[in-house]
């Protein structure tokens, strides 16, 4: 399967995740309910979707956690509290560290920092209004500093979080931080291809 495929299967099923309303019945800030996530995204591109990697991972000089460590290190990343905004972000910090997927942690990550941001304090992040390079950057900085990270997001906040066309939005912005936006989630969805 090429990647133009993968963007195009793993966008329809975000459509769909949000119009079968199952987003709102996916558990708030655990594992469980990021894997649901990851597992319904990429059902049909990754056998792996919804499980933990097996293998070790590194982006820049960043490695993530240890496959070793992994398990133990999600239980006490569930542990974390979520309710107010900077805890919120800070178990999205952690949960990056620990990057329990082979790949596809950015995308889910970030709609599951969403529910835990709608539940704690009503608002998402429109993530259409976050650049590509501020992004990345803030999260190589994230785990030695979460100041940068939390300053974006802050400054993205909407509190239309039912609103389609900013989740739309948001996703193709989060597959433009991966580098995987060649189908515009918009076409995708006119059109039924
Ligand atoms: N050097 C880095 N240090 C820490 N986190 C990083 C680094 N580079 C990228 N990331 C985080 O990892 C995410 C990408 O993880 P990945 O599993 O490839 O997600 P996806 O498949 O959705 O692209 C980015 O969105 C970012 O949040
Ligand atoms: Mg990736």
């Amino acid at each position: 399967m090429d990647y133009k495929q993968e963007e195009l299967l793993s966008k329809r099923r975000a459509i769909e995740l949000w119009d079968s309303d199952y987003i709102n019945e996916i558990e708030v800030g655990t594992f469980e309910g990021l894997s649901n996530i990851h597992r319904y995204l990429f059902q049909d591109v990754y056998s792996f979707a919804g499980t933990l990697r097996t293998v070790n991972l590194a982006k820049g000089n960043f490695r993530f956690a240890p496959v070793l460590y992994l398990e133990a290190s999600i239980k006490e990343i569930e542990k974390m509290p979520q309710s107010t905004f900077d805890e919120c972000v800070e178990k999205y910090v952690e949960m990056n560290v620990a990057h329990p997927f082979r790949e596809g942690n950015g995308r889910s990550g970030r709609i599951w920092l969403d529910l835990m941001l709608r539940a704690a304090i009503g608002k998402c992040v429109d993530w259409s209004k976050i650049e590509k390079e501020d992004y990345l950057s803030a999260m190589e900085r994230s785990p030695v500093n979460s100041l940068e990270i939390k300053y974006l997001i802050k400054g993205a906040l909407t509190d239309d979080t039912s609103n389609r066309e900013i989740y739309m939005k948001g996703i193709d912005n989060s597959y433009r931080y991966e580098e995987a936006n060649s189908v515009s989630i918009f076409d995708i969805d006119k059109s039924n291809i």
